[in-house]
């Protein structure tokens, strides 16, 4: 099947081309997004291969339909930026990828709690320019800190199970307890009392219309003042003005972020010679206390295994006229 690969990047190329063994497929890599400006470049291609950036509105689909195409292969867990019901209106099929490493994402976001706990990020500049005073890193003992999960999922089960080793008491939000969290001795409570009792909270719940802005200035105020806040999970479940303003109050004590709601427009891209017009994201880099990495948390070898493998299994099953059992519907 001819599959136009969109946001392609050399390593999408090399793992899809690898999954790609036998050349079954015929893989054509663009570097572009799937936009509504760029569907020329879908024109006769069966199928799309598409990531997290691109983005899938009513016109675009139209669009890319009219031009033959028939099948969305998402190589992502999340599809909040495709427009489903168009989708399905047209005849076209999505499939995506639902799980290729949750720990890549749980151990990415432990990794942020370490380094804004202990400051890493100064602390690396400093000792290489030859400064080894410590007045300004102290950090706090991660065991016995209470530590929020909303959304215990494939990913917050990981990222709870970590926790859980490091000697932390566990809470939970989530409408479908998980037994595995049950089973660790987390307490599943309502978001504001979860909110009110965490050190750290952790976002590891999808982006839909239920959980858009999930952290906005009403519930962050409900958090311990001083509280740590991590997002791997999406940009949107943070409502960035109000999360600027409790930083600046004291109320949230360290942001870690590796999602954020305009990064359509910044990340995967070397922008280090532009100026960047996005004053919040620019405002939230100038604080010593906010971290962010550029939506890196599934960036391992066995995720991006995982996911080739999976999209082309998700390819091979739709040009084989089978019911794809990754179909988003
Ligand atoms: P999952 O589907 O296994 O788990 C999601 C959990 O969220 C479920 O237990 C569900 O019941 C829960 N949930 C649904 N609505 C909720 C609500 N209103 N409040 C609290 N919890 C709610 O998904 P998985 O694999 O754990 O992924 C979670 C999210 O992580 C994805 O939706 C995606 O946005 C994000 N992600 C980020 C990546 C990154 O590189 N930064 C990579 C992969 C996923």
């Amino acid at each position: 099947m001819r599959i136009a690969v969109f946001s392609a990047k050399p390593y999408d190329q090399q793992f899809l081309n690898a999954a790609n063994g036998k050349g079954d497929h015929e893989l054509v890599f663009f570097d572009a997004h799937l936009t509504h400006a760029t569907t020329a470049l879908a024109a006769g291609f069966p199928g799309v291969c598409v990531f997290i950036n691109d983005q899938l509105r009513a016109e675009t689909l139209r669009a890319i339909a009219a031009g033959g195409t028939q099948l969305i292969a998402l190589r992502a867990a999340g599809f909040n930026n495709v427009d489903l019901p168009i989708a399905n209106e047209l005849g076209l099929t999505v499939v995506r990828v639902p799980a290729y490493s949750p720990y890549a994402v749980a151990e990415h976001a432990v990794g942020l709690i370490l380094m804004l706990n202990r400051k890493l990020h100064k602390a690396y500049n400093r000792v290489r320019d030859d400064n080894f005073a410590l007045q300004g890193l102290l950090g706090f003992d991660l065991h016995s800190a209470t530590v929020g999960v909303i959304g215990t999922g494939k990913i917050g089960q990981c990222f709870s199970q970590i926790m859980h080793g490091f000697g932390c008491k566990l809470l939970a939000y989530d409408p479908y307890p998980s037994q595995v969290c049950l089973d660790l001795g987390m307490e599943y409570l309502p978001l504001p009392e979860l909110l009110a009792a965490s050190d750290v909270v952790s976002l590891h719940c999808p982006l839909m219309p239920q959980t858009h802005h999930l952290l906005n200035a009403e519930s962050l105020g409900w958090l311990k003042p001083g509280a740590m806040v991590i997002n791997t999970s999406r940009g949107g479940l943070v409502d960035t003005p109000a999360m600027i303003r409790a930083i600046k109050s004291g109320q949230v004590g360290y942001l870690g972020i590796d999602v954020y709601e305009q990064e359509a427009n910044l990340f995967f891209e070397d922008l280090s010679d532009t100026v960047i017009q996005d004053d919040d994201f620019q405002l939230l880099q100038s604080f010593p206390n906010v971290v962010i990495t550029a939506h890196q948390a599934f960036f391992t070898r066995e995720a991006l295994s995982n996911i080739a493998e999976t999209t082309i299994a998700n390819i091979d099953q739709f040009a084989g006229g089978e019911v794809c059992s990754n179909q988003v519907k």
